[in-house]
């Protein structure tokens, strides 16, 4: 069981308060030139992989408060109660264990009583089983052709962790196979993406925790026919279609040899699924030995998350100063800002992990809370959004934290980029952190006229992260994604709410099945709202 404590009612919560009022009117950029060891002081690093949070607006003092919340909310017992397999996932009765996937073989982690790292090894063992046999071309389709072409049909967890990793891994695809990803049930999706492929070339993995989920089993069911128009004996269907679930039944109902299934288990969340066999589409495109490195870096921040000090411990750090700028300076959103093309899925992954984790307003007693939880996930690759959307981050009324994320050693062999890329980066959360005032303004000789002058000046101390990682590697991949996966666990901690269910997915979901009918008789019965009959008119008008 977690704890059931009410940030609010800590004494961390009060002198936090206190502090961030005390704090009012402290720049940034004071706190730079009084503290030369800042920079350096407010940073951590595991491997190859650094944070700097000193461009956030708190002090040492502000971080022992943040990390008295943390023990009054009882983190590391959380912490503890999550890698000791108890059933954390209150409302769903289920333990959440995702570390486990990513554990050594010789690893002791425990649900219900019973170690689960050897069957986590018993798939993963499949996996590379099959990785081999496709690569080498010892599994091939029905007509003997080598497989080319995996098209993961899949969609939130089940699509967006496999998605991000195989693009920011480009560097690492194996030659002759290709991966592709439908997820929208808007056919267009599932068209575009099979109109150029060869049936006889490609590989379908229908990946579903539940598979029941309305897009990825109307998706899979068209790829089958798109597959059969050409393939036309049934028979083929073993050759080109495998499944990723935890529903064996749904799976051999749909037709799928249970031999070709793939399994995981109901203690891995969908959004926490990228290192279970939900990563087959990955360790196809990369090959296996790259994704047990992903999955390697992913254990060696689990590592450091289980067990460095709060102080020194890079997700709780990270967490903390999100719950400093969420619940004391009064900042909503998040921009997670990659200055990497191949990283430039990371922000829509990124989303669901945080929002379908944390997007909730009753706490764990089951009262609402009167306090904000999880911020609006949102970004995009650098340089494009700073071409985009940046003016309103240096100028605009709202105050928006950023994670600038960069890569040192860059992938390609094109001169001239890269060092303009870091230059930008770090240029960024330079500029958010001094801004320029009206006095530097007038100081700098620049010729500005006085009605324009106030247009230009920026109010700077807006608060940053940056991560750099010295390369883009399946390790120091795996390091970020679980960082993350990590600080979004940590937040729900400190906002007693519970992180692993996603109840506000479903009322939509039941309303579509409500006003499908409707759309197939081109007529109302009378029930719905105004708003709700006049757009159905214009969609019959409009057929
Ligand atoms: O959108 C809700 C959700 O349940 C996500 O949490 C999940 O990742 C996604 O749908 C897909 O679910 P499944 O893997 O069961 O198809």
């Amino acid at each position: 069981m977690l704890p059931k404590i009410n940030p609010r009612s800590t004494t961390a919560w009060q002198k936090l308060q206190k502090r961030s009022e005390t704090l009012r009117n402290k720049k940034l950029k004071s706190w730079f030139s009084e503290d030369p060891n800042r920079g350096s002081e407010m940073s951590l690093q595991l491997e190859e992989l650094y944070l700097d949070y000193s461009k956030n607006r708190l002090d040492r003092e502000t971080m022992e408060l943040l990390a008295d919340l943390a023990r009054e909310c009882r983190l590391e017992a959380a912490r503890d109660a999550l890698f000791s397999g108890e059933p954390i996932n209150e409302t769903e009765g289920r333990a959440v264990m995702h570390p486990a996937l990513r554990a050594p073989r010789n690893a002791s982690m425990m649900v219900d009583g019973e170690n689960v790292v050897p069957e986590v090894y018993r798939v993963l063992d499949k996996m590379e089983r099959f990785c081999e046999a496709i690569h080498s071309g010892h599994k091939v389709g029905y007509t003997g052709k080598k497989i080319t072409d995996v098209v993961n049909i899949g969609i939130g967890g089940s699509d967006l962790g496999a998605v991000m990793v195989t693009e920011a891994l480009r560097a690492y695809w194996m030659e002759g196979i290709k991966p592709h990803f439908v997820s929208n049930i808007d056919g267009n999706h599932l068209f575009q993406v099979t109109r150029d492929l060869d049936p006889e070339r490609t590989l379908f993995i229908i990946s579903s925790k539940t598979f029941t989920t309305l897009e990825t089993m109307t998706n899979a069911h068209s790829a089958r026919t798109w597959f059969l128009d050409h393939a036309g004996d049934l028979s083929h269907v073993k050759d080109h279609f495998v499944a990723v679930s935890t529903n064996t039944k749904g799976v051999v109902e749909f037709g799928i040899d249970p031999q070709n299934m793939f399994e995981f288990w109901d203690w891995v969340g969908g959004r926490y699924s990228l290192s279970s066999a939900i990563g087959l589409s990955i360790a196809l495109t990369v090959g296996f030995s790259s994704f047990r490195e992903l999955l390697d870096g992913m254990h060696a921040m689990d590592r450091h998350f289980q067990s460095a000090p709060l102080l020194e411990n890079m997700p709780v750090i990270l967490g903390m100063v999100g719950v400093w700028n969420i619940n004391f300076l009064h900042m909503d959103t998040l921009a997670v800002l990659p200055y990497n093309q191949y990283l430039h899925r990371l922000p829509a992954f990124l989303q669901q992990l945080d929002m379908e984790s944390n997007g909730k307003s009753v706490d764990r007693n089951g009262h609402p809370v009167d306090y904000h939880t999880g911020p609006i996930v949102w970004g995009e690759a650098g340089t494009n959004g700073q071409h985009a959307f940046y003016q309103l981050i240096h100028q605009g009324t709202s105050e928006i934290p950023c994670d600038f994320i960069g890569v040192v050693d860059p992938s390609h062999p094109l001169p001239g980029h890269h060092p303009w890329l870091l230059a930008n980066l770090i240029a960024q959360s330079r500029a958010l952190m001094l801004g320029r005032s009206r006095e530097e303004m007038e100081q700098s000789g620049e010729q500005v006229s006085p009605q324009v002058l106030p247009h230009k000046v920026f109010p700077g101390n807006r608060p940053s992260n940056t991560i750099l990682m010295k390369a883009l590697t399946p390790r120091s991949l795996g390091q970020l994604i679980a960082l993350y996966e990590h600080k979004v666990f940590v937040q729900g901690i400190l906002w007693n709410i519970f992180s692993f269910d996603q109840f506000g997915v479903e009322l939509g979901k039941k309303l579509a099945v409500q006003i499908h009918p409707f759309l197939d008789k081109k007529q109302t019965d009378g029930s719905l709202d105004t708003s709700t009959n006049a757009l159905l008119a214009t969609i019959y008008d409009w057929q």
